[in-house]
């Protein structure tokens, strides 16, 4: 205030501010009788971290908190008062003589408080701001710095961000539990709920909650770190101390080069624990690493005894010896009933009862376990064998030779395939374990024989096991699908054979008033069966080549494709030269008739857009990849996606590429499969068609979601282009939202539909090889982890000169000049 007086003299008012500064530079400390007002700010010794009042963003709302002096971005890493904001420009912030940290108004009222009491009435305190970002509460005298002297200090109310030497855990002792909770957005740093800290247990672990549900696990802590967690192998930028003893149960990093500043930070907006790196020289944060990592980290995805491996398909498999609980729910990627033992075992009958040994395995749920840490692992595997609710077996500490034992009880929950996985014996019947001996070579004649004996009787099962599996190989190549037994039986379906007469009834003769559309095979018929069940009939054309057999046995196996984003095949209808098949029918027609109309595409708002496309990629997945039969669409596209009443898609048409069009790509030049506009170059031009040329067509699809326009719509501003090749310039200029339909603005998610044009223009890519394969898609759409950069798409359109099939107006072959140069350009 004595400062005011200054003010009209504009030569005292520089000095005073140059000196005001100074003072504000050198200090780091509050004391009683100098609270911190509103527009100064401590600052720690060695200048790396600054305390004081900001607004963040777009917020009109005040806080007191604890930035990075030397970075200009995203830098606050503490909130004194995140959930209690001021508007008032005349706050201050005050040490009381009891020792409290209070956050005051102008008119004294109280804001914020620390609520510590204070020790002792004499005692004299400070604030004071270390050159590590903690802000602590000690006793004047005492600057030992020594954590247990503290009064009070911010590392013990961690915000979103995990500093260098926080610790994040749990004090025993006082119950204090430190954990990590994100900001709401970055413009509001009030408690999100995505949280993230320590789970006490048996076994304690690193999880991350989304509000009460576990979100994320890293697996125990196993002596290096945890069996969850990739890439924490030796590195050069930090390593992690893990600590419990009955007092504490805590878990924090150290830099190793203490110049680098590198930080832990929980990210609400991308439901992510991220791990983020200053890059000086380009003056941004890089991300080193992000929890979850992919879509086998969300907690328990595969269910009971499943086990998620990212690079199979589907993601989830049962554990070997495990079967799905329900095969039909697993087939649709349902996965949360998860598996069951194949065959029952009898609890500790020597030789009905076995353990085998999984690699590199992710550690399921402890919540259940039990753990010593002395006990080896023959000791281990005892003292799990004598319990029947004992499930598995692993050792506790990894590091080394291995040691102490970790038993499970129950249902093992949330196993993945891990880098830094580690050996579970997991208990079964013994015709399924590999029976092994792990004690170390006791030199006993009585564990030689019974080694003897168990590998020979392990010799002869594996002979029958080829026998049996050899056998089944073979009745399968010979079209004989015999089911297992063991699934009940209830696979072995019948697809039911309509007779002509019927169909004829059922579309009033083919009648034009119950047509639906023309496909690429042949007209499609609404029909009414007399019972009153709607279906599509599709009449084939007559041109397909196929002999009988051949065609009756692929219906049966497209009938046996069940996906609940594939349309249903309710059967067929053969007689002479007419082919049909029968389909489920779907009131709300296609997703072009919504998409690319005007009216009808404000009924699909971005949330069920991306429901759309989330669900074609998983069942083009389940096409591509069904270990039974592989199926390539070939003719992708808007009109053959179909919505039901609740406007989940259906692929329709799948198999009929393989049924009817198989010799004519090569056969027959002026008819191939396929539609122009979603034809992958490869394809258009060569004919060579492959999963990756879906893969380009589901790109073109995706585009065509967010976008609303069609491919072939030609947006004219001064360029030429087609829907790839706008998407592709305002990709390259950086503003690829530019692309997201008018009609969706509102609903948007623009992160997530830049993402969605990112993963098309990835599936884009004028290379098959480059493009990413629907494994890939399906991980990149349901998970947030950083894509890489798509290369130069291909900018095919509808009248390059293949085939001579376009129907090209004279405006548009002026511009598919440029188009086709461009695609020529590409190619080399
Ligand atoms: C102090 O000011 C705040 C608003 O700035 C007001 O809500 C509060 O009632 C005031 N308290 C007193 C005691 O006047
Ligand atoms: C301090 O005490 C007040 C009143 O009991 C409470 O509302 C507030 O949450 C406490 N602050 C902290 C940091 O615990
Ligand atoms: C300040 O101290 C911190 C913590 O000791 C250290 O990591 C950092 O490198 C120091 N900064 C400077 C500029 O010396
Ligand atoms: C989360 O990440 C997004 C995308 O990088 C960023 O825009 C946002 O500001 C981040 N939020 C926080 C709280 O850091
Ligand atoms: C520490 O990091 C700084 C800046 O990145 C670098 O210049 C220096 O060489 C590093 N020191 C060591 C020992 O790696
Ligand atoms: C752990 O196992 C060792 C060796 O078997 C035993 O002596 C010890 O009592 C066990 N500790 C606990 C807590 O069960
Ligand atoms: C098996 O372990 C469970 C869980 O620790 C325990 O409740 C039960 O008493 C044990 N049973 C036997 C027979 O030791």
């Amino acid at each position: 205030m004595a400062f005011l007086h200054a003010n009209k003299v504009l030569f005292q008012n520089l000095l005073l501010l140059f000196f005001f500064s100074l003072v504000s530079y050198a200090t780091d400390t509050i004391i009683q009788s100098q609270p911190l007002s509103d527009g100064t700010t401590l600052v720690s010794k060695n200048g790396t971290f600054e305390l004081g009042f900001f607004t963040p963003g777009s917020s009109t709302n005040r806080y007191v908190g604890i930035w990075f002096k030397n970075i200009p971005t995203r830098n606050v890493v503490w909130v004194f008062n995140r959930n209690n904001p001021t508007k008032d420009k005349f706050s201050t912030l005050s040490l009381t003589k009891g020792g409290n940290l209070v956050l005051l108004n102008q008119n004294r009222s109280l804001i914020w408080s620390t609520n510590t009491t204070g020790s002792g009435s004499g005692s004299n305190h400070v604030v004071q701001l270390l050159d590590n970002g903690n802000l602590v509460i000690r006793d004047e005298n005492d600057d030992s710095n020594n954590e247990e002297s503290f009064l009070w200090q911010s590392f013990d109310h961690p915000c979103d961000t995990l500093l260098q030497g926080m610790k994040l855990g749990w004090n025993l002792k006082t119950g204090l539990n430190r954990f990590l909770t994100a900001w709401k957005n970055w413009d509001d740093p009030s408690s999100g709920d995505l949280t993230s800290g320590i789970k006490l247990g048996i076994n304690p672990e690193l999880v991350i909650m989304k509000g009460s549900v576990e979100y994320y696990r890293s697996g125990p802590w196993n002596g290096i770190f945890s069996s969850g967690v990739f890439g924490f192998s030796p590195n050069p930028l930090f390593y992690y101390k893990y600590v419990q003893n009955e007092d504490e149960v805590y878990v924090r990093y150290t830099l190793k080069n203490s110049s680098v500043v590198s930080i832990i930070v929980l990210n609400q907006t991308l439901y992510v624990r991220q791990r983020i790196t200053w890059i000086p020289h380009t003056r941004t944060w890089s991300v080193y690493q992000s929890l979850p990592q992919d879509s086998c980290d969300v907690y328990n995805v595969c269910g009971a005894y499943g086990n998620c491996m990212i690079n199979a398909s589907p993601v989830c498999q049962c554990l070997e010896g495990f079967k799905p609980k329900s095969l039909q729910e697993w087939d649709q990627m349902d996965w949360t009933r998860g598996c069951v033992h194949r065959e029952p075992w009898s609890c500790g009958v020597r030789n009905k009862d076995g353990f085998k040994r999984f690699d590199g395995m992710k550690m399921p749920d402890t919540t259940h376990s039990w753990i010593n840490t002395s006990m080896t692992l023959e000791d281990c595997r005892v003292k799990c064998f004598e319990n029947c609710s004992c499930t598995a077996y692993a050792n506790l500490d990894t590091s080394g030779e291995g040691s102490g034992c970790s038993i499970w009880f129950g249902d093992l929950l949330d196993m993945r395939i891990s880098d830094s996985g580690q050996d579970l014996y997991v208990r079964m019947a013994t015709s399924d374990a590999i029976i092994y001996n792990d004690a170390k070579h006791k030199n006993s004649k009585k564990v030689v024989l019974m080694v003897a004996i168990i590998v020979s009787s392990a010799v002869l099962m594996l002979l029958t096991f080829c026998y049996i599996y050899m056998t089944k190989v073979k009745n399968e190549e010979n079209g004989i699908w015999t089911e297992e037994k063991d699934d009940g039986g209830e696979e072995n379906m019948e697809l039911p054979f309509f007779d002509l007469v019927t169909i004829i009834n059922a579309t009033d003769n083919f009648s034009y008033k119950n047509k639906l559309g023309e496909g690429g095979f042949g007209p499609v018929y609404k029909g009414t069966m007399l019972d009153g069940q709607e279906i599509a009939v599709k009449r084939l054309s007559r041109s397909s080549g196929q002999g009988l057999k051949e065609f009756k046995n692929e219906v049966i196996l497209c009938a046996k494709l069940q996906h609940r984003n594939l349309v249903k095949v309710l059967g067929c209808c053969i007689e002479g030269e007419e082919k049909m098949l029968l389909y489920e029918y779907m009131p709300n027609k296609s997703l072009d008739s919504f998409i690319f109309d005007s009216t009808r595409s404000k009924l699909l708002d971005w949330p069920m857009r991306f429901n759309i496309l989330c669900a074609i990629a998983r069942a083009l997945l389940y096409l591509h990849q069904d270990s039974r039969l592989r199926i390539i669409h070939r003719d992708l596209k808007a009109s053959n996606i179909l919505l039901d009443n609740n406007m989940n898609p259906k692929i329709s048409d799948f198999g009929l590429a393989k049924m009817c069009g198989g010799d004519q790509v090569e056969g027959n030049t002026n008819r191939i499969v396929g539609t122009y506009g979603y034809m992958a170059p490869e394809y258009a031009i060569d004919g060579l068609f492959s999963i990756k040329s879906d893969v380009f067509s589901f790109g073109v699809l995706l585009l065509e979601i967010v976008g609303g326009k069609k491919n072939r719509t030609i947006t004219d501003e001064g360029h030429c282009d087609n829907l790839i090749g706008y998407a592709w310039r305002l990709w390259k200029e950086g503003i690829p939202e530019q692309l997201i339909a008018p009609s969706l603005m509102d609903s948007c998610n623009i992160f997530e539909a830049v993402r969605c044009i990112q993963v098309g223009l990835l599936c884009l890519q004028h290379h098959p090889d480059d493009r990413p394969n629907m494994t890939s898609v399906v991980v990149m759409l349901s998970s947030e982890n950083v894509l890489s950069q798509p290369k130069v798409p291909s900018f095919l359109i509808k009248n390059i000169s293949i085939e001579g099939g376009g129907q090209s107006s004279g405006s548009q072959k002026s511009c598919s000049i440029n188009e086709v140069t461009v695609s020529l350009l590409n190619a080399r």
